[in-house]
């Protein structure tokens, strides 16, 4: 078969798969390749058992693999082949050297680049899928086109907004795609083979163009916006405790403005996930870098409500299970960072789950996609800590349930049976505000919402 654009993407992760999958379903007529140095995460991507759990994923990879999508180690015949070179390796926050603790680690990005340019043979289009800090396009374009070769490389930023557990849905019917290119002859050449793709599938009106810089930032600045909006409402949600306010009844008047509007009102134990801290602590960084001491102080706060919040939401346990939980069976319910993945990276049940082992509880954990990575975040954590499959099992002999991902299942689960199976007096912590905490103070239990009045037998 012959296709009309070859596309590689370095880096199958959590962004690269799924993005490249539906690409691939959406335009038969496009070759796409996923290639990764992780190479048991390439057999898997090949395999039945897809190393990422999405809803809908499975049927899209089933449908466009072996004909237009095919996953490989193969990263240089990748390189050599591709017209469209997509970078989506990871780049997390640097812990050594300058910046440690805040800048985003370049070394994978900048390894790409060099593999890139080694390999090439010929002008190419690159795209920066990873998240980045603002002006990174330049280094790469630096690296590819300051070597002599003749070859011509254009560096596209195309960030990329799918959030975890919609993956599917958000990169088929995404609120927009966005695509920044120098703003030359040979960048707008570029950028429209990209906007071309896209438009494939996704409404032109949709597909917002701009400059590189601009498009880069506007990743960060999104991210920003989200995570500022749950820290915003968690921060109300301290004070909603101690007036006898209902905070989601205040998130629903304030997200009847159609100015705030509802979404991303929900306040819970804190938010995870691999990249709002990250991509704040490095916007913070980027903004003391150009001396920006006011701008950085102000998106930090975002992260330092965040970090509160799970302190917090300890402090409550402990102040409320009578100052002590030491040697109590302590049921979380859920470890994945949100429902409908398995990912728990930043998940804010780790840090609940080692506040709570420094407190000397026996910690049990529960999550019907997450285990295998709960396991191996606390692998350093000692005999304190179970893992069980069945929450009714987590829930036997515990003095205290806690939600920590709002995963659906548990909404429905027999609290009558949980309740007679604990130590009395029972006590849920609803990390997430999923429950009918009416009904489950009726059966006896003592219920600690988030953001609205304790409901205590004593
Ligand atoms: P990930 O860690 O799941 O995947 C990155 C992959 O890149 C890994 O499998 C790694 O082995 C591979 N890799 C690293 N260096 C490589 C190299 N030289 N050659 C080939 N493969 C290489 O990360 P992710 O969650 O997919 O995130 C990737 C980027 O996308 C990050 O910049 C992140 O900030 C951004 N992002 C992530 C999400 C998300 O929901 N996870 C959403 C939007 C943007
Ligand atoms: C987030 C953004 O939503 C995506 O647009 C972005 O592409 C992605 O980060 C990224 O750059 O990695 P993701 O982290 O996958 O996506 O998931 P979200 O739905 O944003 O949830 C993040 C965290 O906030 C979760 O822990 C979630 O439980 C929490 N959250 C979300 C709340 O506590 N309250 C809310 O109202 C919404």
């Amino acid at each position: 078969m012959s296709f009309s654009t070859r596309i590689l993407c370095i880096g199958a992760g959590y962004v690269g798969g799924p993005t490249m999958a539906v690409i691939a379903d959406r335009c038969p007529h496009v070759k796409v390749t996923v290639t990764d140095i992780n190479a048991p995460r390439i057999a898997a991507w090949n395999s039945t058992d897809l190393p990422i759990y999405e809803p809908g994923l499975d049927e899209v990879v089933q449908r466009a693999r072996g004909r237009n999508l095919f996953f490989t180690t193969d990263v240089a015949a990748g390189i050599r082949e591709a017209d469209i070179i997509f970078v989506s390796v990871n780049t997390p926050t640097k812990e050594f050297g300058q910046g440690a603790g805040r800048a985003a680690d370049l070394q994978w990005w900048e390894k790409t680049a060099r593999q890139i340019l080694a390999n090439a043979g010929r002008s190419k289009i690159v795209v920066e899928k990873s998240t980045l800090p603002v002006r990174t396009a330049a280094a790469m374009s630096r690296i590819l086109n300051s070597n002599g070769s003749g070859m011509r490389f254009q560096v596209l930023s195309n960030p990329e907004f799918l959030a975890e557990g919609t993956a599917v849905q958000d990169l088929e019917e995404p609120d927009r795609v966005l695509i920044g290119s120098e703003e030359t002859e040979d960048g707008l050449a570029a950028r429209k083979q990209l906007v071309d793709i896209y438009a494939t599938w996704v409404p032109r009106d949709r597909i917002i163009e701009s400059n590189v810089w601009s498009a880069e930032l506007s990743k960060l600045t999104a991210n920003a916006f989200l995570a500022q909006r749950i820290s915003s409402i968690n921060a109300m949600s301290a004070l909603c405790e101690m007036t006898e306010a209902d905070v989601d009844e205040v998130a629903r008047a304030i997200g009847a403005d159609s100015r705030i509007g509802p979404k991303f009102l929900r306040s819970s134990v804190g938010f995870g996930g691999s990249c709002f801290r990250k991509d704040i602590l490095n916007l913070c960084y980027i903004a003391e870098s150009y001396g920006l001491t006011e701008v950085a102080a102000y998106w930090e706060a975002v992260v330092k409500m965040n970090e509160w919040q799970q302190t917090r939401f300890v402090r409550n346990m402990l102040a409320n299970m009578f100052n002590t939980v030491a040697g109590k069976r302590i049921a979380l319910f859920g470890f994945a960072f949100k429902a409908d993945t398995g990912d728990t990276r930043e998940s804010p049940a780790d840090a609940v789950t080692r506040a709570l082992i420094e407190e000397h509880a026996n910690v049990v954990i529960t999550d019907p996609k997450a285990l295998p990575n709960a396991r191996l975040d606390l692998q350093d954590v000692g005999q304190l800590l179970a893992f069980e499959e069945d929450p009714y099992k987590a829930a036997e002999g515990a003095h205290a349930i806690a939600i920590m991902t709002e995963w659906a299942e548990y909404r429905s689960l027999d609290f009558r049976r949980i309740y007679d199976a604990m130590e009395k007096p029972a006590f849920v912590f609803d990390g997430r505000n999923i429950l009918n905490h009416r009904a489950l103070f009726e059966l006896g239990f003592n219920v600690f919402p988030i953001g609205k009045m304790a409901l205590k037998h004593f």
